[in-house]
């Protein structure tokens, strides 16, 4: 990890070593991109307020989500496939974030399942769920996610249908899945890549492995995934998931006032404003720009939580000020998986550690309480 500064160097080593079609996948919005990029134009706007000389030599970065301490206002988002970029990725990335102290979503799309990570990483880790259509086998991955101690349920709404990456498609990461030559040829000239992914604990969608009959090569996995996305899901389904989960419950893909009143009435202890990385609803706002509206709504009901574009500590420190608690990296730590795994994963949450370590001090912020509105200049 020497020579490495910033997530965009992990970004560049990550476009080496992993195989084009995967990452093509990480970095691919939906359509024409236009929120994919206005995620990370509309952060990179927002100017901050230097402010000196008030005496910030003690610094602390930890906080608090979900009643848990943790030591940045930071988590993991759950990124569907990550054990294709690296081995093992999904085990490896809780691993670091647990050494960082801060939590890790696992994705219902993961590549090891959720006791293949409980058993090897032994830290509880939050549990990302897409309820599918086989309301069955959404009970079970429930159940699943209490047996295997996580600590949250997070339920994605924002995924009543996919929205299309012409990448994924032109990659043949589409359903069925079915790589081109070119990529196949790609993959072989990777063997380290190779090697990692060979001796993995599981080359398929972990959590449906093995848990639906006669099921078992990728190719019908990915076919039942793409008819059992649930788009006939509303408000109403979260009184049974109440029911069925007792812990800690967080709602993702929130980028309207009226929704994120409408979570916060069917129980949410948290939501986070997502737009899913621009993957979803090309020509929605970015992120950010929904923030301020939100966390002014509900931000006294619910914890308010963020992702979408966040690079840095400077981009934390933003939404902060804008009124979240804590913000999720997606693709950030997804580069440091694929440029070198754990250590990859690592270095990614001590750069935004550092940045935002530095920023505040900058601003004149000693703790995270410290960070409001009055750090931004308007
Ligand atoms: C490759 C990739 C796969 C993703 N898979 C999931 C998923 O399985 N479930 C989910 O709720 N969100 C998923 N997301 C969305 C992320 O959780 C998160 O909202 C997004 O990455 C935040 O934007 P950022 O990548 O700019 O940080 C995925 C994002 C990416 C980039």
């Amino acid at each position: 990890m020497k020579n490495i500064t910033c997530i965009e160097d992990l970004r560049r080593v990550a476009r080496r070593k992993v195989p084009r079609a995967f990452f093509d996948y990480v970095e691919a919005g939906s359509y024409s991109e236009d929120t994919l990029r206005a995620n990370r134009a509309d952060l990179e706007d927002i100017k901050l307020r230097q402010h000196v000389m008030v005496g910030v030599a003690e610094r602390d970065t930890s906080t608090s989500i979900l009643g848990q301490k943790v030591a940045l206002p930071l988590a993991l988002a759950p990124v569907g496939m990550s054990g294709l970029q690296w081995g093992n990725g999904e085990i490896l990335a809780c691993l670091a974030a647990r050494a960082a102290g801060i939590p890790y979503t696992l994705s219902t799309l993961s590549i090891c399942s959720l006791e293949h990570v409980a058993e090897a990483a032994g830290t509880p880790f939050w549990f990302q769920l897409y309820v599918t259509k086989d309301r069955g086998f959404a009970h079970a991955l429930i159940e699943r996610a209490a047996a295997a101690r996580c600590s949250a349920l997070m339920l994605t709404v924002d995924l009543p249908v996919v929205g299309q990456r012409h990448c994924d498609i032109r990659n043949g990461l589409s359903v069925p899945p079915s790589l081109k030559l070119a990529n196949l040829l790609d993959m072989a000239r990777r063997p380290r890549w190779v090697t990692g992914i060979l001796g993995g604990k599981s080359r398929s969608f972990g959590n449906l492995h093995g848990h639906l009959k006669g099921m078992t090569s990728v190719k019908s996995l990915s076919h039942w995934v793409s008819g059992q996305l649930d788009a006939g899901l509303s408000w109403k389904d979260l009184e049974w998931i109440r029911k069925l989960w007792r812990g800690p419950l967080i709602i993702k893909g929130i980028l309207d006032v009226e929704d994120a009143r409408s979570a916060v009435g069917a129980g949410a202890n948290a939501i986070v404003v997502s737009n899913h990385g621009g993957r979803q609803l090309d020509g929605a706002p970015s992120s950010i720009a929904m923030l301020p509206k939100i966390a002014d709504a509900v931000g006294g009901d619910t914890e308010v939580l963020f992702d979408g574009g966040v690079r840095s500590g400077q981009d934390v420190l933003r939404a902060l000020a804008l009124g979240a608690k804590a913000c999720l990296i997606g693709r950030a730590y997804i580069y440091g998986l694929g440029a070198g795994g754990e250590a990859g994963v690592a270095k990614a949450i001590d750069i935004i550690r550092r940045e935002l370590d530095a920023t505040m001090a900058l601003t004149g912020c000693k703790s995270i309480a410290d960070i409001g509105p009055h750090v931004l200049v308007r």
